[in-house]
């Protein structure tokens, strides 16, 4: 396909998820190479989403390393356990820190960040990484915030692991 985005004329969220999953998808399709598909995937949520970060950490013998991120620079090694990556890394859950002063542990990249999701990226169960967004406003994250960014990197393990 085209390197371009088709994103619909409307604010609503879960309509813009829904018109980026497949593009996405089929940016992959034909991409063997792991890190050209995760730098277009956060390309494409900073477009489609104008997020201040939005990055990768990927699990690297025991610890989580930066991989492709939009946004300013960021920490390069995170312990798992460690702030919000490393506790959804830890949980191999999805967690969602609507003020992250509120969160014990949190690492502060930038001191601009107020909100955080941190969604796992699990390859046939097994951890490979997670994607880590961040916003400069509070609470700005939600379920469906949530829900499109766990089956868009459900889309991006298939592709870049699993495949
Ligand atoms: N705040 C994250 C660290 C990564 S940066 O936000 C890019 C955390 O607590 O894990």
């Amino acid at each position: 396909m085209a390197e371009e985005l088709h994103l619909p004329q409307t604010e609503d969220k879960a309509e813009r998820y829904a018109a980026l999953l497949p593009q996405i998808v089929s940016l992959m399709e034909d991409e063997p190479d792991q890190i050209a598909n995760l730098a277009n995937v956060v390309a494409a949520l900073k477009e489609a989403f104008g997020f201040f970060w939005v990055g990768w950490y990927l699990l690297k013998e025991g610890e989580l390393v930066l991989g492709p991120f939009q946004g300013p620079l960021a920490c390069t090694r995170i312990q798992i356990g460690k702030g919000v990556c490393g506790a959804s890394a830890q949980q191999k859950k999805t967690i969602l820190v609507p003020d992250v002063e509120q969160f014990p542990g949190h690492i502060a990249c930038s001191s601009l960040s107020k909100s955080e999701i941190v969604v796992p990226v699990l390859a046939g169960g097994k951890l490979v990484g997670v994607l880590d967004v961040d916003s400069d406003r509070l609470a700005d994250f939600d379920s469906v915030d949530q829900s499109g960014l766990e089956q868009i990197v459900a889309a991006v393990a298939k592709a870049c692991w699993v495949a």
